[in-house]
């Protein structure tokens, strides 16, 4: 068995990727993580699918000049937006937010009705009714975008008894409720964040899907088949990077990863990559 202990690259827009990190990071606690976050030019989900691939493939070679042995792509619009030969292009491998989900929600469904939320890219694309179509044909998805539920969350609007965050989510999960799903696929790494706020809304009756912690489980995967676990008996550090002013990053990424971020986020001009 090989020692990798190159770190694993994982990208989104802005905070919500830092989800999956904390999922990687409670898999596989030993591994060292490089964190890109991009709020220069985020959030992806108001965007066109051209420029969210455009700005899918910058991340990953900021990533790569960071030499990591693997690519995460910790965000869904980015997920639905990269095409195949994106991806066959890349020298590390590759693992995707959207198919790990569709996988999980599959297996959860009883009564073959699933719920959908994620950013209006997202749900616009199709992506995850096309995946779940190879998995469970019957399925029925029961999508709804939720534009705002990402500058709630880049903004802190993320406290489980914050009213304007439950009276928004209360108007966006209504059609979901109402057609009696009994599975919700949190189609966006960001919504994680809101999970107390989704569940209590949702009920204790409805499984919710967490894109980035399956996401999480499929990198483990993956590392293991290609032999490339990082083998350390002590805990991997997280590096962060960001393209934009570090501060509100900071500030808001502490209670997600649950450390201290603030004088550890470096920013750097991504056009120089
Ligand atoms: N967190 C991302 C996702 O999973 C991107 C959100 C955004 O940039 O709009 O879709």
């Amino acid at each position: 068995m090989k020692n990798d202990i190159r770190p694993i690259g994982v990208f989104d827009s802005g905070l919500g990727g830092l989800t999956t990190v904390s999922e990687l990071r409670r898999t596989m606690p030993e591994e060292n993580i490089v964190y890109f976050g991009h709020p220069a030019r985020g959030p992806n989900g108001p965007r066109s699918r051209e420029t969210v691939r455009r700005y899918a493939r910058q991340d990953m070679r900021v990533l790569l000049s960071r030499g990591v042995k693997m690519i995460v792509a910790a965000c869904n619009t980015a997920s639905a937006s990269l095409l195949p030969e994106d991806i066959e292009k890349l020298p590390v491998p590759f693992v995707e937010v959207l198919h790990p989900a569709v996988e999980v929600a599959a297996a959860a469904t009883r009564n073959g009705r699933i719920g959908l939320i994620g950013t209006p890219a997202t749900i616009r694309s199709g992506a995850y009714e096309r995946a779940m179509h190879l998995v469970n044909p019957k399925a029925q998805i029961i999508a709804s975008p939720c534009a705002l539920f990402v500058p709630l969350v880049e903004n802190g609007f993320t406290a489980p008894d914050n009213e304007v965050t439950r009276l928004v989510a209360e108007q966006y999960l209504a059609q979901v409720r109402k057609s009696g799903a009994d599975t919700l696929i949190l189609g966006c790494t960001h919504y994680p964040v809101l999970k107390p706020v989704i569940s209590r809304i949702m009920g204790g009756g409805v499984t919710l899907v967490d894109s980035g912690q399956e996401a999480a489980h499929a990198a483990k995967r993956c590392l293991m088949q290609y032999d490339m676990c990082n083998l350390s008996r002590t805990a991997g550090s997280v590096e962060y990077f960001v393209s934009d002013s570090t501060e509100t990053f900071a500030e808001n990424a502490r209670p997600i990863v649950g450390e201290p971020v603030a004088g550890r986020a470096v920013q750097i001009d991504i056009e120089s990559v």
